[in-house]
């Protein structure tokens, strides 16, 4: 297994100033870096240039957290992979709860958003999970392998290598609820069975599997040495650059 994975997840909070601001005391965190996490920062749109600036020097990656499916073309308000590959974008955030809910995103959607960041040489980060209410129905499995299914059925050959996949609960993102760590076991490892049987052993068992959801410097430890957890999709606790460095820290070994 390659290097563990935080991503902080700003969503829509912070003009440029504030990103640059945010991202330079990240950077400053990281002047060692620990060598066996990859973190990335995905900043409003607005925002991409200047963390890319207060970034360079520093082995941080930069993410979007949204794209357009098609190339360019007459989508009013949209942006699209082949401008974020060129703004610098290494990842995306695709499929987000949140893109799915408020936004409409479907599953077919989220599938061709997922190809396009492929084109362009970046890593889509899939978020993937099931609602409340579907949980209390019993749905969370058919919910989630729907959920993959759809986005990683139009892959090649190969095409899962660069995949990430961030299993985030619904009912855990942004309400201070997180899953215990029996119920992230469990969803991951049945990801992680799914992935082993589409792709291949050598191919499943390589893709890096994130956990998020309230996420936050008291909790971190306690998921990351989950074993079944490869890394942490943070929203909230990443717009805090002490917070997400305590979190960065958690996959450091005491
Ligand atoms: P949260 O958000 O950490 O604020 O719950 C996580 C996410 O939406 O990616």
């Amino acid at each position: 297994m390659s290097s563990s994975l935080v991503v902080g997840n700003w969503k829509m909070n912070g003009g440029p100033k504030a990103c640059a601001a945010l991202a330079a005391e990240v950077s400053r965190g990281l002047e060692v870096q620990p060598a066996t996490v990859e973190v990335v920062l995905a900043p409003p749109f607005t925002g991409l240039a200047v963390v890319r600036q207060a970034i360079a020097a520093r082995p941080i990656a930069l993410a979007a957290q949204n794209c357009h499916d098609q190339e360019s073309g007459a989508f009013t308000g949209e942006v699209s992979a082949a401008m974020l590959e060129e703004i610098g974008c290494r990842f995306v955030i695709v499929g987000h709860s949140e893109r799915r809910r408020l936004f409409n995103e479907s599953d077919a959607t989220i599938a061709r958003k997922v190809a396009a960041v492929l084109r362009h040489a970046m890593r889509p980060i899939l978020c993937v999970g099931e609602t409340r209410e579907e949980r209390e129905r019993d749905q969370t499995w058919s919910v989630i392998s729907r959920q993959l299914d759809s986005a990683l059925k139009g892959l090649d050959e190969g095409g899962i290598d660069t995949v990430e996949i961030a299993y985030e609960p619904v009912w855990a993102i942004g309400t201070g609820l997180n899953a215990g760590a029996q119920q992230i076991d469990e969803i991951h490892r049945a990801i992680r069975n799914f992935l082993i049987e589409r792709f291949g052993h050598t191919r499943g068992a390589a893709v890096r599997l994130l956990y998020g959801g309230s996420v936050n410097p008291a909790n971190a430890r306690m998921i990351a040495e989950i074993d079944s957890v490869d890394g942490l999709l943070v929203g909230g606790a990443s717009l805090i650059a002490e917070s997400f460095l305590t979190i960065v820290q958690s996959f450091v070994a005491d």
